[in-house]
């Protein structure tokens, strides 16, 4: 099980800009599911993409079990904002999920899946097969398996999403707004699920718009607008409505 530790990370997109990140810490331990929660613009999106390497830190660094994370770590995983995907791609579940198996390499010459990897060891794509479907099972979507992305509720896509995710070798998984299009319902399933995830002793951090007692289904919330206005349990958080509430303004809350 891996921590990943954040220590004041700042990040703008331009030299002469004002950083949209700016002394931001976070811990993310094992077994753990936390919300971050901010108002639309308040640097979430961009400190995911920090926390998977994706992008460098202007200042700051981030650790994984006390080293220095790298572009290549494979220990964190991103499951990226809806608004980001094409949902009418002509591509069936399983395909997708299996889509997450893939590894990034600098070879121009190798294929997808190291395809000539599996013909010469057959056992090796008879694994890959029971990993797609282990992890269509563990998100409940085993049943859909042949369907297209296309022909499914937004709850559905959202765990086709997570099962691709979830497929990797990581430990952390860092899902941006997952439930943002979802209607109470699914978003309860989704939640569940990654409930069920956390308790297995993986970490889970999820961007999202929840609020007051929404924030119960977490173990642990941050909120962030730009810097880190706050952090600790659900009911801690609650507590200290009336400091943050500054952010009722932005629309993040229904706060009283
Ligand atoms: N690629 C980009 N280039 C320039 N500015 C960006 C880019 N992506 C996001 N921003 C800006 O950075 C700030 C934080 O954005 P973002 O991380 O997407 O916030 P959130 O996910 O909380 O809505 C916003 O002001 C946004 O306009
Ligand atoms: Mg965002």
């Amino acid at each position: 099980m891996s921590t990943l530790i954040a220590r004041n990370l700042t990040y703008s997109y331009s030299k002469k800009g004002q950083p949209v990140l700016n002394k931001v810490s976070v811990d993310i331990k094992p077994g753990t599911l936390t919300a971050l929660v901010g108002p639309n613009g308040a640097g979430k999106s961009t400190l995911l993409r920090l926390m998977k390497g994706q992008t460098l830190p202007d200042k700051g660094e981030i650790t994984i079990d006390g080293e220095i994370m790298d572009k290549s770590n494979c220990q964190v995983a991103l499951m990226p904002q809806r608004s980001s995907m094409n949902w009418k791609f002509p591509i069936t579940v399983e395909n997708l999920v299996s889509l997450g198996k893939i590894k990034k390499t600098k070879s121009r010459t190798s294929l997808p899946f190291q395809i000539k990897d599996l013909l010469s060891r057959p056992n090796t794509w008879v694994n890959k097969c029971c990993e797609i479907e282990a992890s269509m099972q563990r998100v409940g979507i085993a049943s859909l398996a042949k369907r297209r992305l296309d022909s499914l509720s937004g709850g559905q896509q959202q765990r086709a999403l997570l099962a691709k995710t979830l497929i990797s070798s990581a430990k952390i998984f860092l899902l941006d707004e997952p439930c943002s299009a979802l209607d109470p319902p699914a978003r309860n399933d989704f939640l569940k699920i990654v409930r069920q995830i956390a308790d297995s002793g993986l970490s889970v951090f999820i961007s999202s718009h929840d609020w007051g007692s929404s924030l119960n289904a977490y173990d642990e919330v941050v909120v962030l607008d730009k810097k880190i206005l706050a952090s600790g349990a659900p009911n801690v958080i609650q507590e200290r409505l009336d400091d943050i509430c500054c952010l009722k303004d932005k629309n993040l809350c229904d706060c009283p």
